[in-house]
This record gives C-alpha cells, structure tokens and sequence, in this order.
C-alpha cells in the first residue's frame, strides 16, 4: 500500500537559527496492504513528520513515495485532490483538525458530501451508526468543538476519517486522550473497520503495550531514521537493535 525510499526532509532554520535540522534521514518503509505498521521512538525522533510527509502534506527534500502502486511524489496538491480520500490522518492535535465556527454535525458531514459519497439524509444516518460505536450521544452533533472535551473530539476526528472509508489513515496518538477502556473499544472499532474494508494504518504512539497488541509490525525510529522493522511480538520480546532495547526497556521500568 505505502512504500517509502530513501525520504529525506530538513527544516529550515530561521534569522535567529542559522542552522537546518535533518528531521528524516533517508527513511525506507513497506507497509503491507492491509495491516497496521506501528511506528514507536522517542518524542521528536521525527515519527509525525514521516506521517505526513507520506500523506504528502509535507514537501520532502529527496526520496520517492508509492501509495498503492503509483508513484505519487511529484503528484501537485491538485493531482492529490482524488487521492484525498483515500488517505486520511488523525492529527496528534485534534483539535486543530476541526473548524472552531463549525457544528460537529457540519465537520462529519462536510467531507462526504463533498466526495458525493452518499446524500444528505444517509450520511446523517451513518453518522449516527458511527457516533454508537464511540460512544458518543447524537447530542453532540449540534456543539461546537470548544464545547465538547478533548477526547470526544478524538473521536469525532476518527469517525470522519472512517467514515470516508479510506485506504490508509495515519493514526498520529490518536488514542491517546481517551481512557483505558474507550480506548479498547476505539481499537475495537479499528480492527472491525479493517477487516471489513482492508484498510491499511499507520499507528504511532508511545504505548508500547497498545502498540504490540494492536500493531501486525512495528517500526522504530531514532534521530529520523528507521533503526528496526519487524513482526510485533519479535520486536517487543526480542528487540535487535540497543536503541530499541533501551526504549522498550524504559517503557516496562515506567509501567511497573
Ligand atoms: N514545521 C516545523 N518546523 C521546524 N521544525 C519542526 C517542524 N515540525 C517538526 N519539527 C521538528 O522536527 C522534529 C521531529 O518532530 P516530530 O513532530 O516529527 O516528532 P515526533 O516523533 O512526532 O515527536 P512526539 O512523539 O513528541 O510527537 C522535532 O525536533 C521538531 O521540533
Ligand atoms: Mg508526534
């Protein structure tokens, strides 16, 4: 579904920070149809920065990116207007996702009826269906974002995603404002959806516990490069590379 090669991407500094930051350094990834490809590493290794940059709302510096079959790194934000659908993100930062001055109800709607995936009246319906499986009442399609709390947007934010029924979606921390068991029925919901559709995920999150129960591989990134890909179990139980030991290792100590 993904393949990444050799993607490479620095920041620029600014007049006060003369100097560039390599945030991704040559990074190559596969991620099979299909599955959900954990990606672990410590925080500001770069693992946001690939998520987009694979979604292409990040211009890279150098390296090619194939999303099912087709080459699209020089696609312009107008050839990606098709593609959109099909690859969807939940931000890290929900809340910038959702327009302030908007209901929920206009947010979930907007993007099918935009891609004319159904009408009004269906969509308002499988709306509905999508808020049961969240948990969250259909009062809430009339608030605005800042009327309701951060992790019922992180829901709202994953329905309207799902409710586009992409190929791949990004899931940037996308449970991470939810409690334990929300946060079992979101990963319920996932999984279902995956299976149904074969959608393919992207998983980032600094739960390794969640990441090798939910994850088929997982990938682990240093310095913005990818030290280690592997099955999940193998990666946990038996980690190959010192980095990867060192944070699964500070991950148990913190747990316990
Ligand atoms: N727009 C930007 N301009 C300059 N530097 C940036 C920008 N976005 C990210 N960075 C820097 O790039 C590095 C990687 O950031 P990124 O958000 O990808 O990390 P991360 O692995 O997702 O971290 P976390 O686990 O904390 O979310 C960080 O040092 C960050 O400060
Ligand atoms: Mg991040």
């Amino acid at each position: 579904m993904i393949k990444v090669n050799n993607l490479t991407k620095t920041f620029k500094g600014n007049s006060f920070i003369k100097s560039k930051s390599l945030v991704l350094d040559n990074v190559s990834l596969h991620i099979k149809k299909g599955i959900t490809l954990g990606l672990i590493g410590e925080s500001g290794c770069g693992k946001s920065t690939l998520g987009r940059a694979i979604l292409k709302l990040l211009p890279c510096n150098s390296g090619e990116i194939y999303f099912d079959g087709n080459n699209i790194t020089k696609y312009s934000s107008r050839d990606m207007i098709d593609l959109r659908k099909n690859m969807q993100i939940i931000f890290q930062h929900p809340d910038t996702s959702l327009n302030p001055s908007k209901t929920i109800l206009f947010s979930l709607l907007e993007p099918i009826l935009i891609h004319n995936l159904m009408d009004k009246n269906e969509a308002i319906e499988k709306i509905k269906e999508f808020l049961q499986y969240v948990h969250l009442k259909e009062e809430i399609l009339s608030r605005y974002p800042h009327q309701i709390s951060g992790g019922q947007i992180q829901r709202i934010a994953l329905i309207r995603a799902l409710l586009l029924k992409p190929k791949f979606i990004v899931l940037d921390e996308a449970t991470s404002m939810l409690d334990v068991s929300v946060q079992a029925q979101i990963i319920q919901l996932l999984k279902k959806i995956q299976e149904e559709f074969g959608i393919t995920y992207l998983f980032i999150s600094h739960d390794l516990d969640l990441v090798t129960a939910f994850c088929d591989e997982i990938a682990v990134m240093n310095s913005g490069k990818i030290i280690e890909v592997g099955k999940n179990y193998d990666v946990y139980n038996n980690p190959q590379h010192d980095y990867t030991k060192k944070l699964i290792h500070t991950f148990k100590k913190f747990k316990d």
